[in-house]
């Protein structure tokens, strides 16, 4: 998008507010696919999580994709957006058994992470396919909150616990459609991916009426110039290759899926602010922007990093930055940036604001949540409004304390 186009939606629907860019999204979409050509039955699901609003979903919907989903709230909003129960799959994580029992009845697939969980389901329900997580224990991932495969996770069945899950599989009868693995986000090397895929190949040969294998995802995108990002086109030859000759080997013809948030959404989306105040310390210059992390908090939950430009003014000569934010906790968005030099009033934007920005914003501090912009057709379409007052008070009760 131009900088002209992503000032004139702050004047138009006030800051702070977030952007999204249509095109990249089915640009990434295509990208993956055809990374994966060689693959006959190839499916994406769109992690819902990463960006719910019901436009992205729908746009994605549109591209050809399912959804991914780990909630029965992100079941419903994507049946809301017109995606059939078939293609949505639920991958909950230390849930009850009642709200695996309502995605049951709304006819999603259902993709189960724990012994317990597995024993359940099938003794109530051993027609109903299900698929099982996968944990192969491969450290992938970026920062440890985003590194799911790990020995110590929660998440997923232990690959040391197959004799136990075969036991249970044989026991209630039960029908296994697809074997399931996400090791983490942001992984950075695609034969550490290959590796944990190999683990994956060797469980699915225990299970004879497979229809699907999916990898999940993880795959690593490009926060600044020259940042390493995953290799799709290589990951797409190599797994390829590896997936068909497994199908081969298995006599069947099974579909490969991934479910990316991320890779599909990230460097969509822009979080436009406005800079308040501009405050010389002794040690460092901080630009105090209308937002927080309340709004934005991948870089004080995960150490994200964004770069940060000042779309203002953006040829003036750079200066150091401290970008922060007005919640009165340690707030910061970027420490020691190179910026074009900030006035008050500036508008800035954050890149990669598309994936794990607006689905983590909260009213903390009481503040309402920003408007969200879709930029489709070079046209800004209003796809979220800002909160009001009316949002905060909506669900409290006031009681009569006399
Ligand atoms: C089970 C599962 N699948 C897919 C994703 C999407 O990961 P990413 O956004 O890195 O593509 C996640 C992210 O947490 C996940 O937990």
């Amino acid at each position: 998008m131009k900088n002209s186009d992503l000032l004139k939606i702050t004047e138009d629907y006030s800051s702070p507010i977030y952007v999204y860019d249509s095109a990249k999204i089915v640009s990434q979409y295509k990208r993956l696919t055809s990374a994966f050509k060689q693959v006959k039955n190839l499916r994406i699901n769109y992690a819902v999580k990463a960006l719910s609003n019901i436009n992205i979903l729908k746009l994605l919907h549109n591209c050809g994709s399912g959804l991914d989903t780990v909630s029965i709230q992100e079941i419903k909003l994507g049946l809301a957006a017109g995606v059939p129960a078939k293609e949505i799959i639920y991958t909950p994580n230390g849930v009850s058994m009642i709200e695996i029992e309502e995605a049951v009845k709304l006819g999603v697939q259902i993709n189960i992470d724990n012994l317990s969980i597995l024993e359940k389901f099938g003794t109530l329900h051993p027609t109903i396919p299900a698929c099982i997580r996968i944990n192969p224990h491969v450290m992938a991932g970026g920062n440890t909150n985003i590194s799911v495969g790990h020995i110590d996770s929660k998440f997923g069945i232990s690959i040391h616990q197959m004799p136990h899950l075969l036991r249970i599989v044989e026991n209630t009868n039960m029908n296994v459609n697809g074997i399931h693995m996400h090791t983490g986000s942001d992984i950075l090397d695609i034969e550490v991916f290959l590796y944990a895929s190999q683990i994956l190949f060797d469980a699915a040969k225990n299970f004879n009426a497979l229809e699907f294998i999916d990898f999940g995802s993880g795959f690593k995108v490009a926060y600044h110039e020259n940042d390493i990002e995953t290799n799709i086109e290589e990951l797409g030859k190599k797994l390829s290759k590896k997936f068909n000759d497994f199908c081969k080997d298995y006599g069947r013809e099974l579909t490969l899926v991934f479910e990316p948030g991320k890779f599909l959404v990230s460097e969509s989306g822009y979080f436009l602010v406005k800079v308040n105040s501009v405050k010389q310390t002794t040690s460092t210059v901080f630009a105090h922007v209308d937002s927080g992390f309340n709004h934005f908090i991948r870089p004080m939950f995960y150490n994200s990093t964004h770069e940060i430009i000042n779309i203002s003014h953006p040829k003036k000569h750079k200066r150091f930055y401290s970008v922060v934010g007005y919640i009165c906790e340690t707030d910061t968005f970027g420490s020691n940036k190179r910026i074009s030099e900030i006035t008050e009033g500036d508008i800035l934007a954050f890149k990669n604001a598309g994936a794990y920005c607006y689905s983590m914003a909260s009213n903390y501090n009481s503040r309402f949540r920003p408007a969200e912009i879709l930029w489709h057709n070079n046209q800004a379409h209003l796809i979220r409004e800002r909160e009001t007052m009316d949002d905060i008070l909506k669900n409290q009760v006031q009681v009569s304390l006399s």
